[in-house]
């Protein structure tokens, strides 16, 4: 029986009809500039972001270093959420390759607020680091998929340019997030000066993701830093014609993994070992588990029996996140192991 593999989005593969396009790329050495199809994937980001240039990079977290490095100097400080995935999971690389702190804001979706914002800037005083910059995370991992608004995002700019910070957007799932609020893209972008966009989560293709730059002297900068952190790739038309494909083929669609969520939330509601679901919005299904009938570990390694995969936030957290690769029963097969799981946890 195959595995149905709700870890994380990023477990996509690619579909015969991506296959098809990376097989008929043109190829080229985009270190000298000379791979077209990487050109035209850039373009056609900068273009929808309203972003003067786009930077193809080969993962979220090398674009992600690189806009901290790009609106920072060393010593500074970067205001961003304690759940962000900046400060969780990118191996505390804004120390070593910026050399900045991070101010982290507590909050139980993962979200800040403009007023965070303004009450977390430091004096001009030379006791403190020189708060220079606000990192988002859109949507946000750690925070169930939650979303920022359009509204959301202008309140946290209009501080941040009244005050001189750079403002940069993880935007790994940003197409998760303007799918489920309908909103533009151009918009979005015109708020941020720095964005990354993952093509290898919802989106499907198998690696990569674009950083978006508002002006030439930060791309200038984004370039010497991609190149310093070993980022420089050669013949990536395959590449890039994975991710022109998926931005033809596969934003729209993110609505069905939204759905297929949503259902994942209606089978735990009423299950008496889940205590808590976190709101979900788009496709990642947050909740706890009940310690009295077991740990979050407990629950993953009786679903592994079962042929079914999730992430252990941790002791009690549960994550599944609903995908491109899932098959059309998976809901249905998810749900007959979790009643067994519930009649056994009911019967011991
Ligand atoms: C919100 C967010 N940002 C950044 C990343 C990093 O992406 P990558 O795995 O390509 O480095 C991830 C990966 O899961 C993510 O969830």
């Amino acid at each position: 029986m195959s595995f149905i593999d709700f870890r994380s989005d990023t477990v996509t593969l690619p579909t015969p009809a991506m296959r098809e396009a990376m097989a008929a790329a043109e190829l080229g050495d985009n270190v000298y500039g000379e791979d077209k199809l990487t050109s035209e994937l850039e373009s056609r980001f900068s273009a929808l972001f309203g972003h003067a240039h786009a930077v193809f990079c080969p993962s979220g977290t090398m674009a992600n270093q690189i806009a901290l490095g790009v609106l920072t100097r060393p010593r500074d400080e970067i205001i961003c959420a304690a759940k962000s995935h900046i400060y969780c999971y990118e191996g505390g690389g804004w120390a070593s390759h910026s050399a900045v702190s991070l101010r982290l804001i507590a909050s139980e979706n993962g979200k800040i607020t403009a007023q965070d914002v303004l009450s977390n800037i430091n004096a001009d005083d030379v006791h403190f680091p020189r708060t220079s910059a606000v990192a988002l995370e859109n949507t946000v991992n750690r925070g169930g998929g939650c979303y920022y608004t359009l509204q959301e995002v202008t309140e946290i700019q209009k501080v941040c340019r009244a005050n001189g910070l750079g403002l940069h957007l993880d935007g790994a799932r940003l197409f998760n997030a303007l799918v489920a609020s309908d909103e533009l893209a151009f918009a979005h972008g015109q708020c941020f000066d720095t964005i990354s966009v993952c093509l290898s989560k919802g989106l499907g293709a198998p690696v990569g993701s674009v950083l978006l730059l508002r002006n030439a002297q930060m791309y200038k900068e984004a370039m010497r830093m991609r190149k310093m952190m070993g980022g420089g790739m050669r013949q990536i038309g395959m590449l890039a014609a994975a991710g022109l494909y998926a931005l033809e083929n596969h934003v729209q669609r993110l609505k069905e993994d939204h759905d297929m969520a949503q259902r994942i939330v209606k089978l735990l509601n009423g299950l008496p070992f889940v205590s808590q679901i976190m709101p979900c919005y788009t496709n990642i299904v947050l909740f706890d588990v009940n310690l009295e009938y077991g740990t979050a570990q407990d629950l993953i390694a009786f679903l592994g029996t079962q042929h079914i995969r999730a992430s252990a936030i941790n002791n009690s957290q549960i994550r599944f996140v609903t995908h491109l690769s899932l098959p059309s029963y998976a809901v249905e097969r998810l749900e007959t192991a979790l009643q067994e799981y519930a009649q056994q946890v009911h019967t011991n």
